[in-house]
């Protein structure tokens, strides 16, 4: 798209936000407000900014404050980091650069909590220089735009965002530019619902060509789940299966399951512990059931139950046909591996 940044200026002077109470070139002002916008929303921040420039009109009333006044007034905003790392960095202002907050890019990214996305912010607005922003609502306009794949927090996807943003840079007009990137991705350009029929890049977006709104930015691929391994035993009586109620809480809470033992036990013994003799049996395939916190591989076992002794019909414990169990509120595996089981009386396949 070669007008990118014609048609974001156009946009922005006819549709972006004119009057909020930082649009001005104080560099002070502009910097309380691109550190409270870091991680809150504008609505949010506009009677906290208030109360604060009340209370520290400048950098040497901030400097001169102690952490607990400044603390105070950031109660209640989040992300206390922040709030710390101003007042800090207001000290830095006094001591190192005359109380002067500094002109020169460096300089600005060496202060206490501005990153590069920041310092730029505060050069294009307090100073009207030239630099990219790059912020999580300018990543979310770009990757859909542009079509950008991959996770923007991995270190690959973030330095080709970083270039993109470059690249896009108009020679003028970089505070209508740079307000037009953050109203588009804060207005339009929402993570949900975004309203792409008012977009100026309408009809060009790649996400919004391919209906792919919702992927893109794309999201941070999932961990590997940690694994469990379980034992299952399906202990056969009569034409009956064994399936023991699960505690209320926990895991399938209040199903009916398998009983379970640790896979590297033996199975007869475990039958055992259960109060039943049991002949040799078969190991059937091994399942994977994906819980939100862990991978569950089981391993079931099916035993020729042989005699039942007096603690096979404890509470909470029956023996049921087939037919009844599948009737039961099984959890998905369970239900998997009885289903999967011949039919009582069929000859096994040869
Ligand atoms: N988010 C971050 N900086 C902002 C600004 N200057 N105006 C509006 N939203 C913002």
């Amino acid at each position: 798209m070669l007008d990118f940044n014609v048609r974001l200026i156009a946009w922005q002077r006819a549709q972006g936000r004119h009057d909020l109470p930082w649009q001005v070139t104080d560099p002070y002002r502009v910097w309380l407000s691109e550190i409270m916008l870091q991680q809150t929303q504008v609505d949010t921040v506009i009677p906290y900014y208030q109360r604060f420039l009340a209370r520290f009109p400048d950098i040497a009333s901030l400097a001169e404050a102690t952490q607990d006044e400044v603390m105070a007034l950031w109660s209640g905003l989040g992300y206390y980091a922040r709030g710390r790392n101003l007042h800090a960095a207001a000290r830095q202002i006094i001591d190192r650069h005359g109380g002067v907050f500094p002109r020169e890019i460096e300089a600005i990214i060496a202060l206490p909590g501005i990153g590069r996305s920041t310092a730029s912010a505060i050069a294009v607005f307090a100073f009207g220089q030239r630099y990219a922003i790059l912020d999580g609502n300018v990543k979310r306009v770009l990757c859909r735009c542009f079509g950008i794949d991959g996770w923007p927090g991995e270190a690959a996807v973030e330095q080709r965002l970083w270039s993109q943003a470059e690249a896009l840079l108009p020679v003028d007009d970089v505070v209508a530019y740079t307000q037009g990137l953050m109203d588009l991705g804060a207005t339009l350009c929402r993570r949900s619902r975004p309203d792409c029929p008012a977009c100026p890049f309408a009809g060009d977006c790649l996400a919004q060509r391919q209906g792919r709104q919702a992927e893109l930015p794309a999201a941070r691929a999932r961990k590997a789940l940690p694994e469990k391994t379980t034992r299952m035993l399906i202990l056969l009586h009569a034409g009956a299966v064994l399936l023991e109620k699960r505690p209320a809480s926990g895991i399938w809470g209040g199903l009916w399951s398998l009983p379970e033992g640790d896979p590297a036990d033996d199975v007869l013994a475990l039958a055992r512990r259960l109060g039943v003799t049991a002949g040799s049996g078969t190991d059937l395939a091994m399942l994977t059931h994906a819980f939100s916190h862990y991978r569950l591989r089981i391993f079931p076992s099916v035993l020729p139950v042989e005699k039942l002794g007096p603690r096979a019909e404890a509470p909470g414990r029956v023996w049921l046909s087939l037919a009844d169990a599948l009737g039961a509120a099984l959890p998905t595996p369970v239900r998997k591996i009885l289903l999967g089981l011949p039919e009582p009386g069929t000859p096994a396949e040869s």
